[in-house]
């Protein structure tokens, strides 16, 4: 039996309201995560991913968007019908995010310690220099070098990537038990990349906390989560164990999106077959599959009516043709 999950998600749909009108950003999308485990979520850009955990996080800006239908529980706790108190308690000691660029999340005219100081202290009893004592553990615990002259700078004397760390430090000073890492490496170069994403993997070994980790990389997710969704134009097409998405992707925008990753055969660099067309406007959206106009497998039903997410091979699949790739 699978145990109880931590984070609970249900026929979610948020809109913003734009100039141009209402936008659907988020269709129905239904989800769990599980204590401790590490769910990867990827898809294009635009397609929804950011909105969806701004959500859970409650942080979608209202007005333009709110969440127009669906639930969200956490820990047992209706996130939705929370008051803004008790949601202020729970980011940070429940749930915490992380940032594509730290620089939005970090403030540049406090200290990187007096800015973890105030996190640790707005959930936990503890004075003053047990706070800062937290906070220099955690510094150290991401990696931070020197972390007792770290701890008096202000974010504009740290490289990208330490700025990186010291987020993922203050986002865990409160022992969350879901992290959200949206894009955490993307704005680091290749090597810090590396760096910063096998200590968001030990510390999830050493808290035991949940991860969820937005990403446009699937070679991201395959070094580090155990299950990943896909999402597509708003909607999630296709939910399923690591291994099996790389073995046996079953939609073909999965398939799409495995054969765009870059491989070195016979050391050289293949050309990248890429998904031909384009991402349909949340405008204009056809009446049928979203992925039907660049799908080489849609037939009339596809263009007609929308696939249903629905189990499959102990994965999740929204497509009326799925399974084996038509070529390699
Ligand atoms: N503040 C906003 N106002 C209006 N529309 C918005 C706003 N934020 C998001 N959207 C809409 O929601 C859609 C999804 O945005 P989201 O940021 O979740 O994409 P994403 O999957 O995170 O993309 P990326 O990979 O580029 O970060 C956007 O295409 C946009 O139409
Ligand atoms: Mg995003």
């Amino acid at each position: 039996m699978r145990p109880e999950p931590l984070l609970s998600v249900r026929n979610l749909s948020i809109e913003f309201n734009t100039e141009r009108g209402v936008v659907r950003a988020v269709d129905d999308v239904s989800f769990d995560v599980a204590p401790g485990e590490t769910l990867g979520v990827v898809g294009e850009s635009g397609c929804g991913k950011t909105v969806t955990a701004l959500a859970l996080m409650r942080l979608i800006p209202s007005p333009p968007g709110r969440v127009v239908s669906g639930s969200i529980r956490l820990a047992g706790r209706d996130i939705l019908a929370m008051s803004e108190k008790d949601m202020r308690d729970i980011r940070g000691s429940e749930v915490s995010m992380i940032f594509q660029e730290p620089m939005t999340a970090l403030n540049p005219v406090f200290t990187i310690g007096n800015q973890m100081i105030d996190v640790i202290r707005r959930h936990e009893a503890l004075d003053r220099k047990s706070a800062k004592q937290r906070a220099l553990e955690m510094l150290e615990r991401v990696g931070i070098p020197i972390p007792d002259k770290r701890i008096s700078e202000y974010p504009h004397e740290l490289s990208g990537g330490m700025r990186q760390r010291v987020m993922i430090a203050m986002a865990l000073s409160c022992g969350p038990k879901l992290l959200i890492a949206d894009e955490p490496t993307t704005a680091l170069d290749v090597t810090t990349q590396a760096q910063v994403m096998e200590q968001i993997v030990k510390l999830q070994e050493d808290f035991g906390m949940a991860v969820m980790l937005i990403t446009h990389d699937l070679g991201v997710i395959a070094e580090s989560c155990r299950r990943a969704l896909v999402m597509y134009c708003g909607q999630m097409i296709e939910d399923a164990a690591i291994e099996q998405l790389f073995a046996q992707p079953q939609h073909p925008y999965t398939q799409g999106l495995l054969r765009s990753i870059p491989r070195i055969r016979e050391q050289k660099l293949e050309s990248l077959p890429v998904i031909e067309g384009t991402v349909p406007d949340l405008l204009h959206l056809p009446a049928g599959c979203r992925f039907a106009d660049r799908c080489p497998r849609a037939t009339t039903d596809c263009h007609e009516s929308q696939p249903p997410l629905v189990a499959r091979e102990q994965a999740r699949v929204a497509c009326f043709h799925p399974g084996l790739q038509d070529h390699a």
